[in-house]
């Protein structure tokens, strides 16, 4: 048998470990995957994006870990590709590079006020309550009675449904330690999810929308919920998902509220824009201004432009959750407009257009930030199957450099393979279990610390 086509696959999340997985199960030719993450931990936005109250997603790692079982693969995390190594170092070394980077930071809403204090990005708050090294630091003051949550997706449900959850349901989950204590000294009363369409244009998806109904501590309220004359003519077009949210909004809007009052209110506020976040004297966000808006048609399709109508909904914290975008990363061609690597069906494309040999993309980085875990599976096939079409062709790069580990093992300070992941998983499961027996880990949300676990030095203290 010929020597293993030699694939580094560059982020560590879903799209990268579907695309080794792939890789790996090809017989002819045979592959070699090294799988790098800039985190010592696997698996990409289910540790640090998936709700820490939904831990039956997060057991899809499972199957990730099949595959970093396999003989033919290898993890380097605590390597960041653009500072640690370079894309250069990595085609010196590798017949094939995939990048599967995702998109880590968030899309702008570009009005005033934006940046004021109270006002978080949503990518920020949901890696700060899962413990992610680079924001355990984000300082959240939930000392507010009203917070608005921007966007209709189903991040937005995440992060407005976080805000609800009471310390009994917060202790039996992953939330890192820091996050469980600000949040469970919230003094949050009402929280307003800002959807700039009605409810049958949102981007929720049905599980996630009812769960809102599900939560003990929170009332729920629709405004504007009504569908529109345009909107109710599409109802009988419009996709499953679609139709059974507007159903669910009807049925929160008519719900009966004659129980005694639960301590928040879950505000659903269709069709309204943000236009300015309102400062008061210290700087601080105190209200958003919202623009009414309207749904008509406009070239085929249906539009929500704003009607002209201004409002304040008075809030003290926003949580801006109108989605992800890419960042670049030195060297790789990177389409500004998209905030993707520039590609073209996973294959990467310079600034001319023309193809980058042994270079391929995947994911979130490749299609943009849409899309749930299982999306990711197709995507990888799609690209695995253009570069095993180059392989076949003779079209993969031509690699003179030597092995990676031994520039990793000169360069990378802080190299953690898989088994230095397994000895933070053994310290974060049994921090969990002292903490509560139900509690799957308690993360460890600090550099220093994830580096001192992975080499077996001490655990996290874990709560009491
Ligand atoms: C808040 C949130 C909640 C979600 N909840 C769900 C859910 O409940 N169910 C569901 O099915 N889907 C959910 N999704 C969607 C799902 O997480 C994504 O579809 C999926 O994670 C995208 O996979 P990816 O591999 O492209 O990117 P990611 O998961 O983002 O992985 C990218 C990896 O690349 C690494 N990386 C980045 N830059 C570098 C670099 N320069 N060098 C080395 N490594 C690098 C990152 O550290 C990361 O580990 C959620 C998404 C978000 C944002
Ligand atoms: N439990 C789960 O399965 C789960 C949990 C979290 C995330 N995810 C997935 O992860 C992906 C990303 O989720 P996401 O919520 O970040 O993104 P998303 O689904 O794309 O939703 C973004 C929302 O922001 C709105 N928006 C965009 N620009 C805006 C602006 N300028 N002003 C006001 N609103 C604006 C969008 O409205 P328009 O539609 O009008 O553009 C949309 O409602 C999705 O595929 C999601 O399903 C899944």
């Amino acid at each position: 048998m010929s020597a293993p086509f030699r694939v580094a696959i560059i982020g560590a999340g879903p799209s990268g470990f579907y695309a080794a997985a792939q890789l790996l199960a090809v017989d002819d030719p045979v592959f070699a995957v090294d799988l790098f993450d800039r985190l010592p931990t696997p698996y990409g936005l289910v540790r640090a994006g998936v709700a820490p109250d939904h831990p039956k997603i997060k057991s899809v790692t499972r199957a990730y870990d099949k595959t970093a079982s396999h003989e033919r693969f290898r993890f380097f995390g605590h390597v960041e590709l653009g500072t640690d190594i370079t894309r250069q170092e990595l085609l010196e070394r590798y017949h094939a590079v995939i990048y599967a980077i995702g998109t880590a930071t968030d899309r702008r809403l570009g009005i005033p006020g934006e940046d004021l204090q109270g006002s978080h990005a949503a990518t920020e708050f949901v890696a700060w309550y899962n413990g992610h090294p680079d924001h355990s630091g984000l300082e959240i003051d939930l000392q507010a009675r009203q917070a608005v949550v921007i966007g209709a997706g189903n991040v937005a449900i995440d992060v407005a449904r976080m805000l609800a959850l009471g310390p009994e349901e917060l202790a039996v989950t992953d939330t890192a330690d820091h996050a469980i204590e600000v949040l469970n000294a919230s003094g949050i009363e009402e929280i307003t999810i800002l959807a700039r369409r009605g409810p049958l244009q949102a981007a929720f998806t049905n599980p996630e929308l009812l769960e809102m109904g599900e939560l003990t501590r929170a009332d729920l309220e629709v405004v504007n919920g009504d569908l529109d004359e345009l909107s109710q003519a599409a109802l009988c077009d419009a996709d499953k998902t679609r139709t059974r949210n507007v159903e669910i909004s009807q049925d929160y809007a008519g719900r009966d509220r004659s129980h005694p009052p639960r301590p928040i209110t879950v505000r659903f506020h269709y069709l309204a824009s943000p236009v300015e976040l309102l400062a008061d004297e210290r700087g601080h966000v105190r209200a958003v201004k919202i623009e009414r808006n309207e749904i008509v048609e406009r070239d085929g399709r249906l539009a929500a432009p704003g009607t002209s109508e201004l409002s304040e909904i008075p809030a003290q914290l926003v949580f801006r959750s109108i989605g992800y975008t890419g960042l670049p990363v030195a060297g790789i061609p990177f389409d500004e407009a998209r905030g993707l690597i520039r590609n073209q069906g996973g294959r990467v494309l310079d600034d001319s257009g023309e193809r980058c040999v042994g270079e391929y993309v995947t994911g979130w980085i490749k299609r943009g930030p849409s899309g749930v875990i299982g999306t990711n599976k197709k995507d990888s096939h799609d690209t695995v199957a253009k570069l095993l079409e180059d392989a076949a062709a003779g079209r993969l790069n031509a690699p003179a450099g030597g092995d990676m580990e031994g520039l990793l093992r000169d360069r990378a300070e802080h190299l953690v393979e898989w088994d230095g992941w397994q000895a933070i998983d053994a310290a974060e499961t049994a921090a969990g279990r002292a903490s509560d027996p139900d509690r799957p880990r308690v993360k460890l949300a600090d550099w220093e610390q994830l580096r001192q676990a992975s080499r077996g030095i001490a655990g996290p203290a874990g709560r009491t």
